[in-house]
Formats: C-alpha cells, structure tokens, sequence
C-alpha cells in the first residue's frame, strides 16, 4: 500500500473529533472519502498531512511511519494537499502561483513541462496565467489550486471537497480535469466529497465517514448498490 491509515484518532486542542479512522490508498490508486458536514473528512486529510495532533493510530505512507511528522516534511515525502477553501495566494498570479507548488523541485525541464500540462488540462488557467489570483473565478481557483498541487511532483495527490462552491457545471468540467489527470499521469488520488455522483467520475473504491468513524468501505459498485448510500449520497 502506498498509503495506510489504521485506526487514527484526531484532535483540536483537547477535543478529540475522530475516534477510528482507517483506510488505505494504493499506489496509483484513487479512493474517495464520503461523509456529511463534520463527519471528520477534513480533519482526516489534516491528520495525514500533519496539520492536525494525531495521539493514536497509525499512518504509513511508502512503507513510512508519518504519523506526528511536520506538514513540510510530510510533503516533501510526496503527499500535495489541496485544501478546503483551496489556499492560493491572491496577490501572486497564477504562473506565480504554480510555481510556488514548484518549489522543492530542481528539474528545470520538468516543470516547465508540467506547467505546460496544466495550462493544456485546464485552458482558463492559460488565459488568465499573468493574472492575479484573487482575480480568478471560484472555479478557475480551484484549477490552479491542483496545478499548483501537481506542480509538487507528489505520488499522492489530496483534494478536499473539489466541487465545494462550484456551478455543476464548474464541477464537471473540475472533475474531468481531474479524472484526465489521473489517467495521464499515474498519480494516487485521495478525493474527498459530499457529492457521491462527481466522487465516483474518479474513484474505485470509497470509504464512509460518520461522526469521526469509519463505516464503511468498497469499490463504487458496490456503493451505487448500496442502499443507504444511495439514499444518503447519491439523491436517491
Ligand atoms: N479547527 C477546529 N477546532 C475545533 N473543532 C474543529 C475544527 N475544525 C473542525 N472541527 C470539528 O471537528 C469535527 C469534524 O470536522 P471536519 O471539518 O473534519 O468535518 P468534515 O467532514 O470535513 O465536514 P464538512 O463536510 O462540513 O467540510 C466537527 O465537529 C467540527 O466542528
Ligand atoms: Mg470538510
């Protein structure tokens, strides 16, 4: 497994938010995380960052133990984070902007590929690249947002809640731009979401957060065929 999380649990400050979490993303894999308003997928993604104590569990990633390891340091070992809300800078323009995600990297040739790569996955990014980002559409701060992500070289990209704010139709074309991504690179996918439909355009299989626990977990058939989670994530 690229990435194993075992029975986590997840702290603010002295209130604990997660009591088990576990999964696991395979190399190349893509996994969704499913679950309604403050069921802890956020603060799973922060736990595997390191943004977020982690008094119990484990988390290995590589083979790796990283539970407790810094953010920089967790990054620097390959997992590129996309955070909620998206975390672009907005007095930097959007070339600026994916080449701060960049910044570890010394193979010239190779981000300028990967820039190129970008702009031709998401166009908009193209038309507005010596634009600042506070100038950008909700939708087109979520493209940069992954470029900038993509642009880390990570093995294990991490998206939380993509469509977040976006027009459906915004939050199709981000989730074909996503799937393509995967496709063309090869890249291990971590993808939190509300909306099930979108989550499952990229993912094989998901696991189902709630109050801090997970559920449940299968393949995305497997899913669909399930009741409940038809009910509570799919409109039906
Ligand atoms: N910074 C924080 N300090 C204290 N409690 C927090 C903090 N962030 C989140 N929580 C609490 O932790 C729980 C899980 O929140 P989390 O953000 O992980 O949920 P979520 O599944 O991502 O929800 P949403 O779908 O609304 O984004 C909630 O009860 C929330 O109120
Ligand atoms: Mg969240």
């Amino acid at each position: 497994m690229l990435l194993e999380v075992s029975g986590i649990t997840a702290a603010y400050g002295s209130v604990q938010v997660i009591e088990n979490v576990s999964l696991s993303v395979g190399e190349g894999a893509a996994v969704g995380i499913l679950g309604a308003n403050g069921a802890g997928k956020t603060t799973t993604l922060r736990a595997i960052s390191g943004t977020v104590r982690v008094p119990s569990g484990t988390i290995t990633f590589k083979g790796q133990d990283i539970r407790g390891k810094r953010p920089e340091e967790v990054a620097a070992l390959g997992i590129s984070h996309v955070p909620e809300g998206r975390g672009t800078l907005p007095n930097l323009t959007v070339e600026e902007n994916l080449r701060v995600g960049a910044y570890l990297r010394k193979d010239r040739s190779g981000i300028e590929t990967d820039i190129a790569f970008i702009l031709e996955l998401f166009p908009n990014l193209k038309r507005r690249f010596t634009s600042n980002g506070s100038a950008l559409s909700g939708g087109e701060q979520q493209m940069m947002a992954i470029g900038r992500a993509f642009l880390a070289k990570p093995t294990l990209l991490v998206l939380d809640e993509p469509s977040l704010g976006l027009a459906p139709s915004t939050a199709k074309d981000v989730y074909a731009a996503i799937s393509r991504l995967r496709l063309e690179t090869g890249i291990a996918m971590l993808v939190v979401e509300q909306n099930a439909n979108l989550a499952f355009s990229v993912v094989d299989t998901a696991v189902v957060l709630e109050t801090g626990r997970s559920v449940l977990s299968g393949s995305t058939a497997e899913l669909r065929g399930n009741d409940e989670i038809r009910r509570a994530y799919l409109g039906g």
